[in-house]
């Protein structure tokens, strides 16, 4: 079971880096990376048993950059629980994040192969230059909707693709590119699910802070799309909360209605669809099989979830 080989990778006899695993392990998330890596080494042959312990792996990397984004994005609220940083501090997410990233990597070095290593450690350097892209974004609302695709490719859909290309070298190496291939649009679409929840879920349903997007200043697809039809008077309004340092809850609902109004939702929609239907296209030449069928409802999964 991944969530066995977990605990297996985590345990330490430090007592604070136990409490502060406890509260983690009793977070539950979807699991989603690792499900792809089993699927994906599935989809010809029986795979190899090591690829539980990758996929265990991805998650925890998956986990690390929560632990970190969180502190990063001044969250409260992670899959329904109070985050590391709001529960502990700030310097125990830095020190928490750096240590399941380590973990991660012991075990690995402990595998010693070195062709999913390169695979794991590369996404994880992606992802890191993607979480700097976005902090860094110098004029926030002159990002253009391929800045938004190249975010969201480093920083959510390298680990997807990492995810489907061990389960490939766990199982059905002839079909890597194929599945390297589906993890990246899976991955942005992904993130452009995650990025309209963040506008239309409050956070009963998808355990998160909703409207933390804009109360952080983050130009995701929603609001690049409508900021292309607003009048000036919407995009004034924009403005002045992109210039407020910490805008309020109506500032807030005010904008999302404006992005509503003009079009931004349904336009994000579209683009999720899209890159949903080229992640299908991408499974074509796999052989018919239940794991191929779990990758397809996987991308329905992604498009219509909630949470
Ligand atoms: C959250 O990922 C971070 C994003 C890339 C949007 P998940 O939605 O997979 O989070 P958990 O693991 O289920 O909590
Ligand atoms: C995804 O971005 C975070 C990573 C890929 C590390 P978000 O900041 O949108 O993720 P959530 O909404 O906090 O889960
Ligand atoms: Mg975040
Ligand atoms: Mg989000």
């Amino acid at each position: 079971m991944v969530s066995d080989e977990l605990w297996r990778i985590v345990s330490a006899d430090v007592p604070l880096v136990q409490e502060v695993q406890g509260h983690l392990m009793g977070m539950k998330g979807k699991l989603f990376r690792p499900t792809l890596l089993l699927l994906s080494a599935a989809v010809d042959d029986q795979p190899q048993s090591r690829a539980v312990t990758y996929a265990a792996v991805v998650e925890l990397i998956h986990l690390a950059t929560l632990v970190h984004d969180d502190a990063v994005d001044h969250s409260a609220l992670r899959r329904g629980m109070p985050t590391v940083n709001s529960l502990f501090s700030h310097q125990v997410s830095v020190i928490m994040g750096d240590y399941l990233y380590l973990r991660a990597l012991r075990e690995l070095v402990t595998l010693a192969d070195l062709e999913a290593m390169r695979v794991i450690t590369m996404a994880s350097n992606e992802m890191t230059l993607g979480e700097m892209r976005q902090l860094s974004a110098f004029d926030a609302l002159a990002f253009t909707e391929r800045d938004y695709e190249t975010l969201i490719r480093a920083k959510t859909g390298s680990l997807f693709m990492a995810a489907c290309e061990v389960g490939a070298l766990c199982g059905a190496p002839q079909h890597r590119d194929a599945l390297v291939r589906f993890g990246e649009r899976l991955g942005m679409a992904f993130q452009v699910a995650d990025d309209l929840l963040d506008y239309t879920e409050g956070q009963e349903m998808t355990g998160k802070p909703s409207g933390l997007d804009l109360k952080e200043h983050k130009m995701t697809l929603p609001l690049i799309a409508a900021l292309r039809e607003m009048p000036d008077h919407d995009r004034r309004r924009v403005e002045t909360l992109f210039a407020t340092v910490t805008p309020d809850d109506d500032a807030i609902s005010d904008v999302v209605a404006i992005v509503r109004e003009n079009g931004g939702l349904d336009y994000a929609r579209r683009r999720g669809d899209l890159f949903a239907r080229e992640a299908e296209d991408a499974l074509s030449e796999l052989p018919d099989s239940p794991a191929r069928s779990a990758l397809v409802d996987a991308i329905a999964y992604v498009v219509e979830r909630r949470w």
